[in-house]
């Protein structure tokens, strides 16, 4: 009988951010050896293997299986950032259905397509956020651990919600004379977190549904056996001692990507990677960057959730211009509310420009690493901030939501390897910023993000901190199996 391996179900929560660095965990478990179940909502499901080559995918990873369950939304419902209050409350109420009948039948290996390889799982990996697999985990006997995807800084600041609104620090409200002050109930971080820095979600009132499904969210997550997190040890050290209060087994695995790079050297090239990405990109940029010189393009982009208006667009294109550099600007055709790109002046949108490239998704793990990209004008999303100190490119952050302002903050004092521009965007302050960064006026932060791009890559060598706990997991996971 054939050798059988550990069967492990992942369960990403349904948006870009979140849905990448499960892929790419799962990835790594599969070149270990592991069958993984990847379920998907129907909607991400189909995005997914519409932008892979599935079969050479799969025939790279013979023990990778996609399957989907329904988020509960109509086919025709949006979902955005608009309405991602209504997607957390169907997933959690018509996905949990699916998502238990589906381990139920997996159990009893009614879904698994080779019975002779294939056995029952040992345990699920699901989001933080997606504490619908703790209750199923808890009712059928079968261990979670739990991926928060946000950095270990923030996964601490969330933990502190309850803490916060007791002290009265939630909600945090515009306006506020105190808003510069320091946050002081939350270990670790007395002496650098402002109340600016919260995340967005410390805006709301305190009965407020969002922040209501947070803190379930945070409390459940507890009950999980251990906790992953894409970040390396060297990053962030003191926090990271901090969570082994709340888990006995916390697993730093980040980052990703130069993890699952390491893993797979010296295999077979993998004809198509499962990216992540869903979204189709443009790679005429590439071709533009190798006509820069050296480090003198800056990279713009925003994520794939944040939404901004058109004067703060204008404010980014005139200091973008007015510094003289560079630039190659991704711009979604959602990124701006109302008219969309559409209601832009041409100047901005024509992708001839000789002063910019504008894209409407780039290769972006591969713009970072280009040699003629200098820095990175951010939303501080947390895969795109660890993309960054990866290569050793330094930042200007602007964050809008979630966990963004806690990142920009750690990138500019705590790291030290950019810039913060939270809260303004005018046209005066880009350009400002843009030149201090591509100029090279801040010594330390050249320093430090070298310094930090080094310690990222031995992390995820034999030895490193990231690559002993990739094999602590996968050793655990075993154990469960046996
Ligand atoms: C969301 C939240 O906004 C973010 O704050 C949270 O940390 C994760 O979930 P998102 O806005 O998509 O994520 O930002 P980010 O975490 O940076 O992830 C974006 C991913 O898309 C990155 O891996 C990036 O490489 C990729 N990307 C982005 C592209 O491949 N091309 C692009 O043009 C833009």
């Amino acid at each position: 009988m054939a050798d059988l391996q550990p069967h492990v179900v992942m369960l990403p929560f349904p948006v870009q951010g979140h849905v990448k660095p499960m892929l790419m965990l799962a990835e790594v478990l599969c070149h270990a050896g592991f069958r993984i179940s990847f379920v998907n909502t129907d909607h991400i499901h189909d995005i997914i293997l519409g932008n892979i080559d599935k079969s050479s995918f799969l025939s790279q990873f013979p023990g990778f299986c996609f399957l989907s369950i329904p988020d509960g939304l109509s086919p025709e419902h949006p979902r955005d950032i608009s309405s991602i209050i209504e997607l957390f409350t169907s997933i959690n109420s018509t996905g949990k259905i699916m998502f238990r009948d589906l381990i139920i039948s997996l159990l009893r290996q009614e879904d698994l397509d080779d019975k002779e390889t294939w056995q029952a799982p040992c345990c699920i990996i699901a989001d933080g956020i997606m504490s619908l697999a703790i209750d199923v985990g808890v009712e059928l006997e079968i261990p979670v651990i739990t991926f928060r995807t946000y950095s270990a800084t923030c996964t601490w600041v969330y933990f502190h919600l309850q803490k916060l609104i007791e002290q009265r620090e939630i909600p945090v409200l515009e306006g506020n004379e105190d808003i510069d002050g320091l946050v002081t109930c939350i270990p670790e971080l007395e002496k650098v977190l402002r109340r600016r820095d919260l995340p967005s979600i410390c805006k709301c009132e305190i009965d407020h549904p969002t922040l209501k499904f947070f803190l379930e969210q945070t409390s459940k997550m507890k009950k999980a056996s251990g906790l992953i997190l894409n970040t390396f040890e060297d990053l962030e050290a003191p926090i990271i001692r901090q969570l082994h209060s709340i888990y006995s087994k916390v697993y730093t695995i980040g980052p990703l990507q130069a993890l699952l790079k390491s893993q797979l050297a010296g295999s077979p090239p993998i004809a198509a990677p499962a990216t992540g990405n869903l979204r189709q990109e443009d790679r005429t940029c590439i071709a533009w960057l190798d006509r820069q010189p050296a480090k003198s393009v800056i990279y713009v982009s925003f994520g794939s959730v944040v939404v901004m208006s058109r004067d703060q667009i204008l404010e980014f294109w005139h200091g973008l211009i007015n510094s003289g550099k560079p630039f190659l600007w991704v711009i979604r055709p959602d990124l701006v509310f109302g008219d969309g790109p559409n209601g832009l002046p041409e100047e901005i949108m024509c992708p001839t420009n000789e002063r910019g490239y504008v894209v409407s998704w780039a290769p972006q793990v591969e713009v970072l690493a280009h040699c003629a990209v200098g820095g990175f004008l951010t939303h501080s999303g947390w895969n795109s901030t660890l993309e960054s100190i990866t290569v050793g490119l330094p930042m200007i952050c602007w964050p809008l939501i979630v966990d963004q302002k806690v990142n920009s903050r750690c990138v500019s004092d705590i790291w030290r390897v950019g810039l913060d521009m939270k809260d303004s965007c005018d046209r005066s302050t880009v350009e400002k910023m843009v030149r201090v960064l591509m100029e090279n006026q801040d010594e330390e932060i050249a320093k430090s993000t070298t310094k930090f791009a080094n310690l990222a890559q031995k992390s995820v060598m034999e030895g490193g901190s990231s690559f002993c706990n990739i094999s602590k997991l996968i050793e655990d996971i075993r154990s469960i199996q046996s």
